[in-house]
C-alpha cells in the first residue's frame, strides 16, 4: 500500500473532516458554506480538541496542494490584490441586495465605474475568493464573505487597513530593506505614502484614516483578551486602583478589562486623532471607569499616581530604540510598586510552532 506523503495527507484530512463534521452533527450546526446565510465562524463551541483537528486539517490541505501544485508554483503564487482592494475601495457590498441580486450594468452605474470594470473585479474575487456570487449571467450576488463588508464595520476597517494601509506599503518594503535602517519612517509604508512621517504621524494628519486604524484594532481576537484578564491578577489590585493603558486605541481592551473587574478605572491614551470621537461612543455604564485622554508616548507620562500600565500590542510596532523610549518614559513617573504589563506576540524558535501558526507569526 502507498505510504506517499500525498496518501498520508489526504487521510489525515479525510479523518479530520470526519471528526469536524460530526462536531456540527452533535451540535445541531451547520455544515460550512460560501452561501450569504453560512455563519461567520463555520466551527462555532469548538473543544480544544476540535480546533486543533481543523488546524491540522488546514495544516495538510496547504501542504497537499503545494505538493500537487509543485514548485513553480510557490515561487509564483496568486498575488494579485487588485480586485479585493477595488471591493473596498469602491464600496462595492453596499450596493448590492442582501436578498436577490442586480445587473453588472445597475451596479456598475451604483459604484460609478466602467461595467467592464466591474466585471473583471468581481468575476476575479467570485473564483478566487468566493467574494460575491455570479448566480446566473450578468447577475450579482452576495456569499457569506462579501456580505460581512455590509454587516460588520470591523471587518470593513480591517480590509480598508489590508488594501489601503498595508498592501501598498508591503510592495515598498523591499526598497525600504534596501535603505538599511530601523528607524520608524524609513519603511514601506513612507515610501508608499510618500512620506518622511511614520505611520502613526502620518495618520496623526489623515483623520479618517486614523479612525479606520482604531476601529480594524477592535478586530482583536476573544482569545488574547481572555488571556489578558486571565494571566495578570487584575483583581489582587486595590479597589479603585486605575490602569493606564497606553496606545490603547479607542479603549476596547480597557472596556473588556472594565466589564471583568468592576473596581477598576481605567486611562486609555493614544494619538489625539486615533482617540478623537472615543469617549462619546463609549457604553454610558462605563462612561465613568473608562476615561480617553491624548497623549504622545514619546513623551513624559503624565498619569503617576497609578498601578498598572498595560501596554498591548503596542511595542511590536517600533524598533528597539523606540521601544526603550517608551518604556523609559512610563519607568521615570511610576510610584513605588506600580507595574508595567505588556501583552505581545512572543517570537517561538523555528519549527517549534505548528505550520499555520508559524505563517502567521513570521
Ligand atoms: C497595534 S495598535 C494596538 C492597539 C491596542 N493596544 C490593542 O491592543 O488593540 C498600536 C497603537 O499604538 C498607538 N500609538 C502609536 N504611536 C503612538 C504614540 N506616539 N503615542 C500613543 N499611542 C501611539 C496607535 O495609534 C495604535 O492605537
Amino acid at each position: 500500500m502507498s505510504t506517499s506523503r500525498i496518501i498520508q495527507l489526504a487521510r489525515l484530512i479525510a479523518s479530520g473532516t470526519q471528526t469536524l463534521d460530526e462536531h456540527l452533527i452533535q451540535n445541531d450546526l451547520p455544515p460550512p458554506s460560501f452561501a450569504v446565510e453560512a455563519p461567520t465562524e463555520p466551527f462555532p463551541q469548538a473543544t480544544w480538541d476540535v480546533a486543533r483537528t481543523r488546524t491540522e486539517v488546514i495544516e495538510a490541505t496547504i501542504e497537499l496542494r503545494q505538493l500537487l501544485e509543485g514548485p513553480v508554483k510557490l515561487l509564483l503564487p496568486e498575488s494579485n490584490f487588485a480586485p479585493l482592494a477595488s471591493i473596498y475601495r469602491f464600496n462595492i457590498a453596499h450596493h448590492v441586495p442582501v436578498d436577490g441580486s442586480i445587473l453588472f450594468s445597475h451596479l456598475a452605474e451604483k459604484c460609478g465605474l466602467l461595467e467592464h470594470d466591474l466585471k473583471r473585479i468581481i468575476r476575479f474575487t467570485s473564483v478566487h475568493h468566493r467574494v460575491f456570487a455570479e448566480p446566473e449571467e450578468g447577475l450579482v450576488a452576495h456569499t457569506a464573505a462579501s456580505r460581512l463588508l455590509v454587516d460588520n464595520d470591523m471587518i470593513r476597517d480591517l480590509m480598508g487597513l489590508t488594501f489601503a494601509e498595508c498592501w501598498p506599503a508591503h510592495a515598498r518594503t523591499p526598497d525600504a530593506i534596501a535603505l538599511r535602517s530601523s528607524e520608524p519612517n524609513i519603511s514601506g509604508y513612507s515610501l508608499a505614502n510618500n512620506t518622511h512621517l511614520n505611520m502613526f504621524e502620518y495618520l496623526e494628519q489623515n483623520p479618517d484614516r486614523a479612525r479606520r486604524f482604531a476601529g480594524a484594532m477592535a478586530s482583536t481576537s476573544q482569545t488574547s483578551l481572555d488571556a489578558l484578564a486571565e494571566y495578570f491578577e487584575w483583581s489582587a489590585l486595590p479597589p479603585g486602583a486605575t490602569v493606564v493603558d497606553v496606545g490603547g486605541a479607542q479603549g476596547h481592551v480597557s472596556l473588556h478589562l472594565a466589564k471583568c473587574f468592576p473596581t477598576l478605572t481605567f486611562m486609555v491614551q493614544d494619538i489625539a486623532e486615533v482617540i478623537e470621537g472615543g469617549q462619546e461612543s463609549l457604553p454610558k455604564e462605563m462612561k465613568d471607569r473608562v476615561r480617553l485622554e491624548a497623549h504622545d508616548m514619546f513623551t513624559p507620562q503624565p498619569s503617576r499616581d497609578v498601578e498598572v500600565y498595560l501596554l498591548r500590542y503596542v511595542l511590536h510596532d517600533w524598533s528597539d530604540e523606540y521601544c526603550v523610549r517608551v518604556i523609559e518614559n512610563i519607568v521615570e513617573g511610576m510610584k513605588k510598586g506600580a507595574k508595567i504589563v505588556l501583552q505581545e506576540h512572543v517570537l517561538a524558535e523555528r519549527g517549534t510552532l505548528g505550520m499555520v501558526q508559524e505563517m502567521q507569526m513570521r
